[in-house]
């Protein structure tokens, strides 16, 4: 994996732009793997920019999106649904039939998840994954558990990423589960991109890196992935 360091959050967001402009711009057809959260916020602010100045356009690409919550309309304000439109999709020039997220409300979310991993290799697999990274090392929503996951499917929250959430939700409307792509469903990506910022993400990411390859720290599975870089701030950085 290759680490990239750069003095504050907002000098990352060029430069992890400047991955996804090359892709667009060099291929005719791109499958973006795409993540939410407020660590790709200023990365999706910079392709609006570069959109908007005719350097890229999303027309002649598709998304897959990492996860979604389970029990929430589409329409909340707090899905990922809603996130992806307000923070991206609503300012491009992306199809919408080319846009896909987890129907977190599907009736049968084994029949979900099993559809959403053929999608995305019928679509040829996906270009450039880009991912955030909780506090507890998880990548998607794949927690800390005693082994990789595979495919996409349900999971349960862990106490620590409700905490982390409860600045969304109020505790009644907490969400404690998701689907999300699993860890092959993302290591299958042929190029990864992971965006952290803030000491709240030290220790996730010196695990990460330094640590051993364990389930323990889903992200440090990452070490095995042939073209993988880590955007870091200083701060993000501090304990390697
Ligand atoms: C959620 C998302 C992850 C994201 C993580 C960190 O759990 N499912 O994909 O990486 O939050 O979010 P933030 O970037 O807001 O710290």
């Amino acid at each position: 994996m290759e680490i990239k360091i750069f003095d504050t959050p907002d000098a990352v967001a060029p430069a992890c732009a400047d991955e996804f402009t090359s892709l667009l711009s060099s291929k005719d057809y791109c499958i973006l793997g795409l993540a939410t959260g407020a660590s790709p916020v200023p990365t999706y602010r910079e392709l609006i920019k570069r959109f908007n100045a005719g350097v890229i356009s999303f027309k002649h690409a598709s998304s897959f999106n990492l996860d979604e919550y389970v029990g929430l309309p589409r329409s909340d304000k707090n899905s990922y649904y809603t996130f992806m439109h307000e923070n991206l999709f609503n300012s491009v020039d992306i199809n919408e039939k080319n846009v896909h997220i987890l129907n977190g409300n599907a009736e049968d979310t084994e029949k979900e998840c099993a559809d959403y991993d053929a999608a995305i290799d019928a679509a040829g697999g996906i270009d450039i994954q880009l991912l955030g990274i909780g506090t507890n090392g998880h990548i998607g929503f794949n927690e800390p558990s005693d082994a990789f996951s595979d495919g996409t499917f349900k999971v349960k929250l862990t106490d620590s990423t409700v905490q982390s959430n409860s600045i969304y939700f109020t505790e009644s409307a907490m969400p404690r589960y998701a689907l999300t792509m699993g860890i092959n469903s993302i290591m299958k990506a042929k190029k990864i991109v992971l965006i952290a910022t803030g000491t709240s993400k030290a220790e996730a990411i010196k695990n990460a890196v330094k640590g051993e390859v364990t389930p323990r720290c889903p992200a440090s599975v990452l070490q095995k992935h042939p073209n993988c870089i880590f955007f870091l701030d200083r701060a993000a950085a501090s304990l390697l």
